[in-house]
């Protein structure tokens, strides 16, 4: 069958990875708790979390282990990870629950159309996108996540003064991410030691593996005006 040309173009690719038995127990006997199904009602996040605290939406949390780990940190935030690979979300299933933790739960579907369909505009107080798939191939930049479009759905989302942060291990994505937030008018930015690594984000997966690559590692910080 032909590719219809109305297509989106995803940033990510849905691969049948396998899942461990615990993953698999995480996904069945924990989903009722931590997970959030997609729909096309607004999240209400006074009702989901205990405490009032900062709205944070993490958006591609691999297998999750960081998001876990900067939940735990930040107990005053509230976060909501998003990501579409089953072995993750089992994984981050299963942290929550060991953790204990009420400030953390997942939501897994397409970012893109989770902050169009789930998300009040001006609400969130950051975003945080760490190692998004580079898409390094030039006939594959297309797929890139952190494009002008996606710059103006989230300056739609975050509050005033809410920021976004994105690290990246990819020179020409991490120069191209620079490039368009400064283009933009809505965005300003908030560190200018890119090579500076905020305390409250741990090394995660993708980065070990960039860094054991010789690559260095951006961390990107822009604020809505
Ligand atoms: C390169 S991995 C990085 C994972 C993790 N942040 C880390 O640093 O180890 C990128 C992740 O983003 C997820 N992703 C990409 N586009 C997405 C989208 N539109 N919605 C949800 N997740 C997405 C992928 O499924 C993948 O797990």
């Amino acid at each position: 069958m032909p590719i219809s040309k109305n297509r989106p173009i995803r940033s990510y690719v849905l691969r049948q990875g396998r899942l461990t038995k615990f993953q698999a127990n995480g996904i069945k006997l924990l989903s009722p708790m931590y997970l959030i199904p997609f729909e096309s009602n607004t999240i209400k996040w006074d009702n989901i979390f205990e405490n009032k605290g900062k709205k944070i939406i993490e958006i591609g949390f691999g297998m999750g282990d960081t998001t876990a780990e900067i939940a735990e940190t930040l107990t005053k935030s509230n976060f909501i990870a998003i990501d579409v690979h089953p072995p993750g979300v089992g994984n981050l299933l299963n942290k929550i629950n060991e953790k204990e933790l009420k400030n953390l739960k997942i939501i897994q579907y397409d970012a893109v159309e989770v902050l169009k369909k789930m998300v009040i505009n001006k609400s969130l107080d950051a975003i945080h996108i760490f190692f998004p798939d580079p898409w390094h191939k030039k006939r594959h930049n297309k797929r890139r996540l952190i494009q002008e479009p996606f710059l103006e759905l989230i300056s739609k989302k975050l509050k005033k003064n809410g920021y976004i942060h994105i690290a990246t291990d990819w020179e020409d994505y991490a120069n191209s991410i620079i490039n368009i937030f400064n283009k933009n008018e809505f965005y300003k930015i908030k560190n200018s030691n890119f090579f500076k690594k905020p305390s409250y984000r741990p090394k995660t997966k993708y980065e070990n593996r960039g860094v054991n690559l010789g690559h260095k590692v951006w961390d990107i910080i822009f604020v809505k005006v």
